[in-house]
């Protein structure tokens, strides 16, 4: 049987890792990926709720694809948070759905599609009701997921953990993924030797809180990141690791002496603050204060003289005052950020600040977010501008929008874009940095790891 699946992947990494597993899944089943919705017997929409805009998407999304369901037989998924946080309401909007899952049920693709199938089989009897999966198994998903493959045979996305305990006040993640969970040493260890195996050098280790990380090794003891990285480096093939995301709290002193002493570990770390205020990170719940932040902005930096970080903000949470956001504006100076992202508060049902009084206007939010992505910007700038005239190693990973261009990540994140043959994707290449701009460089190809100079 040969049929066709579309994913929709919106948000985060962690959900691009999931949308590529369940194509994983999907292979033996006969299923292949299709990049238009019209050519496939499978929609699936693996959604993200952090916010209301995200949230708001999917329902036009699927308003677009209704009508392919009265032309021939297809399956319309709703899968990710938001499924986990709407569960059974989505059929109640869109009647037109087949099946709702959260991120932790997933593995268990091939048997709801068979119960949509015999749902649909026997409608005339039960009507067509849907699938609804969006408990939270007991046995950890990553237990049943088949072998991984890589999506591109160089770079690839590895889940370590999952699901945060830290319960900041606006945050849904704790709700719709669940608590913390640490995959056990050797199986993330069976993971990158199988990725090698395809001839994978950079690997993305991935979690909502993955320097919490906390998984079994095999003697029984819980492991860090910070160590988890040093055996992953023994791997001769993986040539980059990178992770992501980090909370302050979690940062210990074996991730600090892994960046001091790991040169396989990018220098860069994305560790999002949200706010430069105290009072306005207590009343998040943050459970750290600005100066705990910089302090391990402070160690990373003695630790690796060329770290480069970058965060996330949240402008106009509940009580967020102009002094509070002039703290905020404060410390992006002060730590010079290569990027960030920001982000105006959006209440989310369910979560402790969702019924806050003292709301920020939405006018005065607009009005902070402008302010902070000018500044952003500016540092972002400054950053680039450092870069000039540097060589740097790139894995180059897509064509760019030129024509003869291609594109890759810079160990600091940016995108390098190089006028080069594209054979050289999938390869590292030293690249000199001869331009910089806001959100990017462009450079000359000095050599290449297949010998090639272009
Ligand atoms: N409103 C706005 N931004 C949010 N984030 C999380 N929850 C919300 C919310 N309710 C942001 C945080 C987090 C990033 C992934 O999304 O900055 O780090
Ligand atoms: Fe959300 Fe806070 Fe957990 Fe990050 S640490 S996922 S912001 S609750």
């Amino acid at each position: 049987m040969s049929e066709k699946v579309y994913i929709k992947t919106y948000g985060c990494q962690m959900n691009v890792y999931d949308s590529n597993r369940m194509t994983d899944i999907l292979a033996p089943l006969g299923y292949s990926v299709t990049e238009t919705p019209d050519d496939a017997d499978l929609l699936i929409f693996n959604t993200c709720h952090i916010r209301e805009k995200a949230t708001e998407k999917l329902y036009s999304d699927l308003g677009r694809v209704k009508h392919l369901k009265g032309e021939k037989p297809i399956t319309i998924a709703v899968a990710g948070c938001t499924a986990q946080a709407e569960g059974g309401e989505i059929f109640k909007r869109a009647s037109y759905v087949d099946m709702v899952f959260g991120p932790q049920s997933y593995h268990e693709l091939p048997e709801m599609l068979a119960r949509v199938k015999r749902q649909k089989d026997s409608q005339d009897l039960t009507g067509n009701r849907g699938v609804l999966n969006v408990e939270f198994p007991e046995d950890p998903k990553f237990d049943h997921l088949p072998a991984i493959r890589s999506q591109n045979g160089f770079s690839e996305f590895v889940a370590i953990q999952e699901g945060c305990d830290k319960f900041c006040h606006f945050c849904v993640v704790p709700y719709t993924r669940g608590a913390e969970y640490s995959r056990p040493v050797q199986q993330v260890l069976n993971d990158i030797k199988r990725l090698e195996e395809q001839g994978v050098k950079e690997v993305t280790l991935l979690g909502q809180n993955v320097n919490g990380y906390h998984g079994l090794d095999a003697h029984g003891n819980e492991s860090t990141l910070g160590r988890l990285i040093e055996e992953i480096a023994k791997f001769d093939g993986i040539q980059t690791i990178r992770y992501m995301t980090s909370h302050p709290r979690d940062v210990d002193d074996s991730l600090i002496a892994a960046h001091r002493d790991i040169e396989k570990l990018s220098p860069f770390l994305h560790l999002p603050v949200q706010s430069g205020s105290d009072i306005i990170l207590k009343a998040m719940n943050r459970k750290h204060t600005r100066e705990f932040y910089l302090g391990l902005i402070d160690k990373f930096r003695k630790a690796r003289p060329d770290m480069a970080f970058s965060s996330d903000f949240i402008v106009g949470y509940p009580g967020e005052k102009d002094q509070d956001f002039q703290q905020t504006l404060d410390l992006v100076r002060e730590v010079s950020y290569a990027q960030s992202y920001s982000f105006k508060y959006s209440p989310r049902p369910g979560t402790p600040a969702w019924a806050l009084e003292y709301q920020v206007p939405e006018d005065v939010k607009d009005a902070r977010l402008q302010e902070l992505q000018t500044l952003i910007l500016s540092c972002q700038k400054k950053f680039n501008e450092r870069l000039l005239n540097q060589t740097m190693r790139v894995l180059f990973e897509k064509k760019g929008k030129l024509q003869g261009q291609i594109l890759g990540k810079s160990p600091y994140m940016q995108s390098v874009h190089v006028m080069a043959p594209e054979r050289l994707i999938g390869h590292y290449v030293d690249v000199k940095i001869m331009e910089t701009y806001n959100n990017s460089l462009t450079g000359t190809v000095v050599t290449s790891d297949n010998g090639i100079v272009g």
